[in-house]
């Protein structure tokens, strides 16, 4: 067979301009800013890869389900559609809506996990950590030693470590530990996979314990896909197949739709413990709407039901995944360090690695981002010391283990083009690295600081 590009499996039907602001513009809008791209209005951008949650394209089939969307307040025909595509799905036997996956977290941590709680996962994504911490619990990270190092190149570097499982369940003791949690993918370790033989093991200490198994669902299609790609036996099982073994092994989930579910909102929680549901269904009267809704409209559990069952689609996942790892493939071998192997939503950058002379108090991977906006108003998102160095008394901080930038894919958004243009803008910063300085904060917020920090240059 000659070699054929894996090209975008969809023909565009609708367009969003991208506004093409010129250097002189996008200076002014980061002094506006204070240097924070998350100060920036969204046409000041050229290429959006801040997040790839919400920000995706809905295909036709979506938009003509909105059409039929049932806005009934109980009951609705859109629920029955949406719960019977989890089910088949997930096999859970109880399915609640949410308007997103943080609302998901806090329903079941709510009426599951209480203080004095350690709830270990590979590891725990910014907001289920704060819904764990925020019932007096810690949130603990038991990912494989190689998932946090960026250069390893693993094909599940977001396996659990089963041995430093065992030993927080003893050292804690069974009884404070009210659940295991699995990231699939690994998001907060650079979107990298969970194998199925991982997750076997996670269930039999799970069985060995008596403890349930909930996964963060928020990208289960990408990890089916990189189980087809990367483990043992699955190469000739269907991306569907795969993801019901991984449910199967779990007793329930919580979901981001605005990820793998290819809706620009909700999300869900689906568990098989009926009495745990009737509790977390009684939450969700109070703060998200009537089970049958759970905060979200007809029409987006109609764009929900249709999104997870076109995301499992082999064509899709094989361009989505090929995607993310062409534009890694590009910047690493122009030089650029990078979290290798590529992850499957993101690609992230080495800012430690590329800008050696900033010392972590001026922030290299804010300076990187910034220098991407300003050089082809590129917008990533820095997970460095802003976002999770940890401020001390004395004005000082305590640096984080890793500088990088994401460079996150919105799903079915951006064409090829789009990613070799991000590419040259990411290979033009890389060759002027000695040239980029650091940054100091001038403002910040005594919490979550890095989304309203302002910054200045060094
Ligand atoms: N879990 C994971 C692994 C996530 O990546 C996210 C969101 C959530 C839970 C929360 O879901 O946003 O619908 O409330 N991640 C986005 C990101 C925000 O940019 O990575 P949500």
């Amino acid at each position: 067979m000659p070699h054929r590009s894996i090209i975008e499996p969809f023909r565009i039907k609708s367009v969003q301009a991208i506004d093409l602001p010129s250097v002189e513009e996008r200076e002014q809008a980061l002094q506006r800013a204070g240097y924070n791209l998350f100060g920036l209005h969204a046409d000041e951008v050229i290429i959006d890869l801040l997040t790839d949650s919400g920000t995706g394209a809905m295909s036709a089939q979506q938009w003509a389900g909105m059409m039929l969307g049932d806005e009934s307040y109980a009951g609705a025909r859109s629920f029955f559609k949406f719960e019977k595509t989890v089910k088949d799905i997930t096999g859970f036997s109880e399915v609640i809506p949410t308007h997103q996956g943080r609302a998901a977290e806090r329903i079941l941590f709510a009426n599951a996990v209480k203080e004095g709680d350690v709830v270990p996962s590979n590891t725990h994504f910014d907001t289920t950590r704060a819904n764990v911490e925020y019932q007096g619990a810690e949130a603990r990270d038991l990912v494989i030693a190689e998932g946090t190092d960026p250069a390893k190149v693993l094909p599940f570097k977001g396996n659990v470590d089963i041995t430093a499982l065992r030993a927080t369940i003893d050292d804690v003791g069974v009884e404070r530990i009210p659940m295991v949690m699995v990231t699939v993918t690994n998001n907060s370790g650079g979107g990298q996979p969970v194998s199925m033989a991982n997750l076997r093991d996670v269930r039999a200490v799970c069985d060995e314990y008596s403890l349930p198994l909930i996964l963060d669902a928020c990208r289960f299609a990408e990890n089916a896909w990189f189980i087809k790609l990367r483990e043992h036996g699955y190469e000739d099982r269907t991306p569907r197949e795969i993801a019901q073994e991984m449910f199967s092994l779990a007793d329930g989930c919580t979901m981001s739709a605005k990820k793998d579910g290819l809706a620009n909102i909700g999300g869900f929680v689906a568990l098989n413990n009926a009495e745990l549901a009737a509790k977390c269904r009684n939450l969700l009267i109070l703060t998200e709407g009537f089970p049958t809704y759970g905060g979200l409209a007809g029409y987006d559990l109609e764009a929900i039901a249709v999104g997870l069952n076109e995301v499992l689609d082999e064509n899709y996942l094989r361009y989505r995944i090929r995607s993310t790892e062409y534009l890694a493939e590009k910047v690493y071998a122009a030089g650029v360090p990078i979290v290798r192997p590529a992850g499957g939503h993101a690609v992230y950058l080495d800012a430690k690695g590329l800008l050696p002379h900033i010392p972590p108090e001026q922030y290299p991977a804010q300076a990187l981002a910034v220098e991407l906006y300003r050089n082809g108003g590129v917008r990533g998102v820095e997970i460095g010391s802003v976002m999770f160095g940890k401020p001390q008394p004395d004005g000082t901080d305590i640096p984080a283990a890793m500088e990088l930038v994401r460079l996150a894919i919105p799903r079915r958004t951006y064409t090829q083009s789009h990613i070799d243009f991000v590419a040259e803008v990411v290979i033009d910063v890389a060759m002027g690295a000695a040239e980029i300085g650091g940054y100091r904060i001038t403002e910040q917020a005594p919490w979550l600081r890095h989304f309203t920090a302002r910054f200045e240059p060094v």
